[in-house]
C-alpha cells in the first residue's frame, strides 16, 4: 500500500507535467507521441500505441506505435477491436489463454504480447474514434487504477484527435470545392474535368523540376485548375463557336483571364490569391504580345508562366469545337519553338526535361 501511495503521487506528477507539455503542442503527431510516452512511463508499460478508428473500412490503424511501423487491423477480431465496437475497457492478464487475444500481430511484428491494456478513445457524441493500448506491464499485470490513468490520459487523446480530424475534414471538403469550382466553368466549355486535373499536375511537375519546395509545388498542383474559371462569364455563342472566332468574339473571350480574377480574388486566402493571379495571368507571354496587361519575363508571376506552359500543352493536345488534337511531337515542337516569345525559357526547359511524365499523365487522365 505504501508503494501504492508512492506511485500515485508520482504519476499525479507526470500527469500535471502532460497537461503543461501538450497544452503547448499545436502538431497532432507530436502529442500523441507525448501522450504515448507519459502513458507508457505511467503505467510501467514496454510499449503504447494509440489506434485510430477507420469507420468506414471498420479497421483500426496505429497513428502512434512504439517499436512499430503502422499497423492496421479489422475491428471485428482483437482486444483492440473489442475495445473500439464495445466502446469499454479491456484488461487482458495472459494474451496466449485469452480468447479476445488475436496472434495475428505478433506473428507479424515478433512481438511477444503477455499482458494488454486498451481503452476506448470517444468523442463528445460518444462515438469511438480510437483505441489506446498498453501492452506488457514491467511487473504483474494491468489492474483497474492503471485503467482509470489510461482513460483520464485517454482523454487528452481524444479532444487532440478530434480536433485534428475535424480540421482534416474541413481541408478535404475545401479541396473538393475548390475542384467543383474548376468544373464550374467546364459545364459551359468543351473542357473536360480531366483537362483541369491534367493542368493541376503538368504545373507542379514543372514546379518540382524547377526546384519550388513542396509547399509551392502543391499550391500550384490545387490552384492552376482554375485558371479558366472566367469563361463561365462568357457567353456560349462564343465559348462553343465550333469554328474560329472574329476579333469582336476574340475580344470578348480575352475577358475571362479578368473575370476570373474577380471571381476568386481573396485578400487574406493564400490558395485563392494564387489561382486568381493564374487566372489573370495564364494567357500572358514572355515577350510582352499576351493578355491582359502585356506584361513580359519576371513581371508575369512564375506561377502564371509555368500555367501557360501546361495549358498549352494540354490544349493543343486535346480536341476543341474550334479544332483538332495535335500530336505529341507536333505540340512539343510548337511549345519548343515558342520558347522566349511566348513562354518563358526556364519553364520550357523544365517541360522538355519532364516530357515522358506529361504523356503518362496524358495516358492516366484521359477525357
Ligand atoms: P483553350 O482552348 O483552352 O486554349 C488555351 C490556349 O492554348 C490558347 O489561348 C492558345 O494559346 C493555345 N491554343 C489552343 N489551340 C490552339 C491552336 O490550335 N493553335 C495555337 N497556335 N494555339 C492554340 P488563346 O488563344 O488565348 O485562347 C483562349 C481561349 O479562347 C481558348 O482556350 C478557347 O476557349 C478560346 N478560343 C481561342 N481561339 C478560338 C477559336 O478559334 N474558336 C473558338 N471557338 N474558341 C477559341
Ligand atoms: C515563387 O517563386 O514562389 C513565386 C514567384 C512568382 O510568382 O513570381
Ligand atoms: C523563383 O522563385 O524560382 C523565380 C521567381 C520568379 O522568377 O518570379
Ligand atoms: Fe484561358
Ligand atoms: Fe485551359
Amino acid at each position: 500500500m505504501e508503494n501504492r501511495t508512492q506511485n500515485i503521487s508520482e504519476q499525479l506528477f507526470m500527469l500535471l507535467n502532460l497537461g503543461r507539455e501538450i497544452s503547448t503542442t499545436t502538431n497532432l503527431d507530436m502529442i500523441l507521441k507525448i501522450l504515448g510516452d507519459t502513458a507508457r512511463d505511467i503505467l510501467k508499460a514496454d510499449r503504447c500505441s494509440i489506434f485510430i478508428y477507420d469507420e468506414e473500412h471498420n479497421e483500426l490503424w496505429t497513428r502512434m506505435a512504439h517499436g512499430v511501423d503502422e499497423i492496421r487491423v479489422s475491428a471485428d477480431v482483437g482486444v483492440v477491436g473489442k475495445a473500439a465496437l464495445s466502446k469499454e475497457v479491456q484488461i487482458v492478464i495472459d494474451a496466449y489463454k485469452d480468447f479476445r487475444f488475436h496472434q495475428a500481430v505478433d506473428l507479424q511484428t515478433g512481438y511477444v504480447t503477455k499482458n494488454i491494456l486498451a481503452v476506448p478513445l470517444l468523442n463528445y457524441e460518444n462515438k469511438t474514434i480510437g483505441v489506446f493500448q498498453a501492452l506488457n506491464k514491467k511487473e504483474g499485470t494491468f489492474d483497474n487504477i492503471d485503467a482509470e490513468l489510461l482513460i483520464l490520459i485517454g482523454n487528452y487523446a481524444s479532444v487532440s484527435l478530434e480536433n485534428a480530424l475535424l480540421y482534416e475534414r474541413l481541408q478535404r471538403s475545401q479541396i473538393k470545392l475548390i475542384n467543383k469550382l474548376s468544373e464550374a466553368a467546364e459545364f459551359k466549355d468543351s473542357e473536360t474535368s480531366a483537362h483541369t486535373k491534367r493542368v493541376g499536375l503538368y504545373t507542379q511537375l514543372i514546379a518540382k523540376e524547377l526546384g519550388k519546395d513542396a509547399y509551392y509545388c502543391n499550391l500550384i498542383k490545387l490552384t492552376s485548375p482554375m485558371h479558366d474559371i472566367g469563361k463561365i462569364g462568357i457567353s456560349d455563342e462564343i465559348l462553343l463557336k465550333p469554328g474560329k472566332l472574329s476579333e469582336e468574339e476574340f475580344n470578348v473571350m480575352k475577358n475571362h483571364s479578368e473575370i476570373g480574377y474577380k471571381i476568386l480574388y481573396e485578400k487574406d486566402d493564400e490558395i485563392l490569391r494564387m489561382a486568381a493571379q493564374i487566372a489573370l495571368e495564364h494567357h500572358e507571354k514572355y515577350d510582352g504580345s499576351g493578355y491582359p496587361k502585356g506584361l513580359s519575363k519576371e513581371e508575369i508571376s512564375l506561377a502564371g508562366r509555368i500555367t501557360a506552359v501546361a495549358d498549352v500543352f494540354d490544349a493543343l493536345t486535346s480536341q476543341r469545337p474550334y479544332k483538332k488534337a495535335w500530336s505529341f511531337e507536333e505540340a512539343i515542337s510548337f511549345i519548343k519553338q515558342s520558347a522566349g516569345s511566348h513562354f518563358d525559357p526556364a519553364v520550357v526547359d523544365a517541360f522538355l526535361k519532364n516530357i515522358e511524365e506529361f504523356l503518362q499523365i496524358k495516358q492516366k487522365y484521359q477525357d
